[in-house]
């Protein structure tokens, strides 16, 4: 599997957000960390990428063009986690997976999806909720069950936008975990818009860093986290701690 996006523009009426974005191919098995301040065009990347909005230039997932294919073949290949996440309705967690599963036609039979939905609940640590309406639930929680509606696709490519926000400290490195082992176990490609620098360090094996819808760097983590970068993206001074190999730190000293 590999993902290739060349020369991508995109518009909100005149204006243009997106402008010619490249970044190097990636493989199957990697995860791709996407990187930037507020308003730099992360999630509207992430919506050209998973068809739902429309792009100039090229997006090629294998053998198809987004551009050509059309988006009934693209959206069996590609599943989004959107920003934000299921609304807080009397809906419970597991009715929500199976609207949205049969919703989407997902070929399994009930038993099938049954021992999904219960594996999915069990590794995001959703099976003592999986009853209880959602607006009962807390902002975390119902993150993690936005996780769960984009794992029961099973995609080729998952993108996930900022997957951790709402998360603690631990369920953070539990679910990038968990994404970068479903990656790696079948060799698809996942893209996660993070804020979070360490995290994107430590799981992210390509990081794209963004700034007014333009990339400003793209590479390993020890290229593209380096003081000049982050002063010129995110007007912040930092010290970059890599003492501990695969673990950079990144400290930042203060806004500039
Ligand atoms: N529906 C829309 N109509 C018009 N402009 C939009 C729309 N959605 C986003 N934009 C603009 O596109 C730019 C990029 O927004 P986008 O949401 O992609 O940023 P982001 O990097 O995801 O930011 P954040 O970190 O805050 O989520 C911003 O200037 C935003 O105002
Ligand atoms: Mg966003």
């Amino acid at each position: 599997m590999r993902l290739s996006v060349k020369n991508l523009s995109a518009f909100y009426g005149k204006k243009q957000i997106l402008h010619d974005i490249t970044f190097p191919d990636v493989d199957g098995g990697m995860v791709v960390g996407l990187l930037g301040p507020n308003a730099s065009g992360k999630s509207t990347l992430m919506k050209c990428l998973s068809g739902e909005k429309k792009s100039k230039g090229n997006i090629i997932f294998d053998d198809d063009n987004l551009q050509e294919v059309g988006s009934k073949k693209w959206h069996e290949k590609v599943a989004t986690m959107p920003q934000t996440p299921p609304a807080p309705t009397a809906l419970t967690p597991t009715e929500l997976m199976w609207s949205t599963a049969r919703a989407l036609a997902l070929p399994y039979s009930d038993k099938e999806l049954s021992r999904k939905i219960e594996s999915i609940f069990n590794d995001l640590g959703l099976s003592d909720f999986q009853l209880d309406a959602l607006h009962t639930l807390s902002g975390g929680k119902r993150q993690l069950i936005g996780l769960a509606l984009a794992f029961i696709r099973d995609p080729e490519l998952l993108l996930l936008d900022e997957p951790t926000s709402a998360l603690d400290l631990r369920w953070r490195m539990i679910v990038l975990e968990l994404v970068k082992n479903k990656v790696q176990q079948d060799g698809r490609v996942s893209i996660a818009a993070l804020h979070d620098l360490d995290l994107a360090a430590r799981y992210c094996d390509l990081l794209v860093l963004m700034k007014n819808g333009k990339v400003i760097a793209s590479g390993p983590s020890e290229e593209v986290l380096i003081p000049e970068n982050l002063a010129r993206v995110y007007h912040v001074e930092t010290e970059i701690d890599l003492s501990k190999p695969g673990y950079p730190r990144i400290d930042v000293v203060g806004a500039i």
